[in-house]
């Protein structure tokens, strides 16, 4: 059996021990991640599929016309259900701790720079301008480079998803005994109702808000994948205009032990 035990301090200066039996509740949390883990593995061998059918049939179509509208959507569609399904995966593995955690040190400036590249592109076909502010100092920060990209792809992504016009400045710096990477946008802002539940699971503001794709999962990551390294992640808004999500991780370099 597996006990959970608490203990409370009372005011003699005695201690009570609370032991609640949580077997159960362990079994069917480990039931759940493993349902979903192995249902998101199931989608991906058919929707690889599809995607690969479509491919194939799209390069045999004119450039133009209703088909080709409609292999166009097939793809994009096939491709958003692989992200949800890469999403919900990466959520099971959190969530069973089966994930390794790097301690390096390493340049947030560089990965700033980089992610920035990657998604200059996306910026510019949504006319949205996309810039990059770093410290003059430099900003090592000690954890995973991955993860910590991964996170700020969540985040970036949203930036990009809920703007309509104006800019998304990624910012790197250092903060004391911390390093920092600001995300600011100028969309439509979080009401502040809102803003501490968007780091939920599934969470959307107003599923309605312009029909924009997405699962809610993105932020329950990115703070997940943060948290994981000793960091932290929080979303600050005015409610109207813009948003700011703001990680900060432990700084670098290394001293030696
Ligand atoms: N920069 C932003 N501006 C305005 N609203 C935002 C912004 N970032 C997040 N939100 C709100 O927070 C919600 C949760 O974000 P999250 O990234 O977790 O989910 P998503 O983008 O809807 O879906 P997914 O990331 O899974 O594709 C969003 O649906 C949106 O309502
Ligand atoms: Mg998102």
């Amino acid at each position: 059996r597996i006990l959970q035990v608490r203990a409370v301090p009372i005011k003699d200066g005695s201690l009570v021990l609370l032991a609640r039996d949580v077997t159960r509740l362990r079994y069917l949390e480990t039931v759940r991640q493993q349902f979903v883990a192995n249902l998101s593995h199931e989608i991906r061998t058919p929707l690889a599929g599809l995607d690969l059918a479509a491919q194939t049939l799209s390069a045999q179509l004119p450039a133009e016309g209703d088909a080709r509208l409609f292999i166009d959507r097939i793809t994009q569609e096939a491709q958003r259900l692989a992200d949800i399904v890469f999403n919900l995966n990466q959520l099971a593995a959190l969530d069973a701790e089966v994930i390794a955690v790097e301690r390096l040190p390493f340049s947030l400036d560089d990965l700033v720079g980089a992610l920035i590249d990657r998604f200059q592109a996306r910026a510019a076909a949504g006319r949205l301008v996309l810039r990059a502010e770093t410290s003059a100092e430099g900003a090592t920060a000690v954890g995973d480079r991955a993860k910590t990209d991964q996170a700020l792809q969540n985040i970036v992504d949203n930036a990009l998803k809920f703007t309509q016009v104006g800019e998304v400045v990624v910012t790197a710096g250092v903060d004391r005994d911390r390093v920092e990477v600001t995300v600011r946008d100028t969309g439509p802002g979080i009401p502040s109702r809102d803003l501490s539940r968007i780091f939920e699971r599934f969470y959307k503001v107003d599923r309605s808000r312009g029909g924009l794709p997405g699962s809610g999962l993105g932020l329950s990551i990115a703070r997940h994948l943060v948290e994981l390294q000793g960091g932290t992640i929080v979303a600050e808004s005015s409610g109207s205009s813009g948003t700011i999500v703001r990680i900060r991780l432990p700084r670098g370099p290394l001293t030696s032990p």
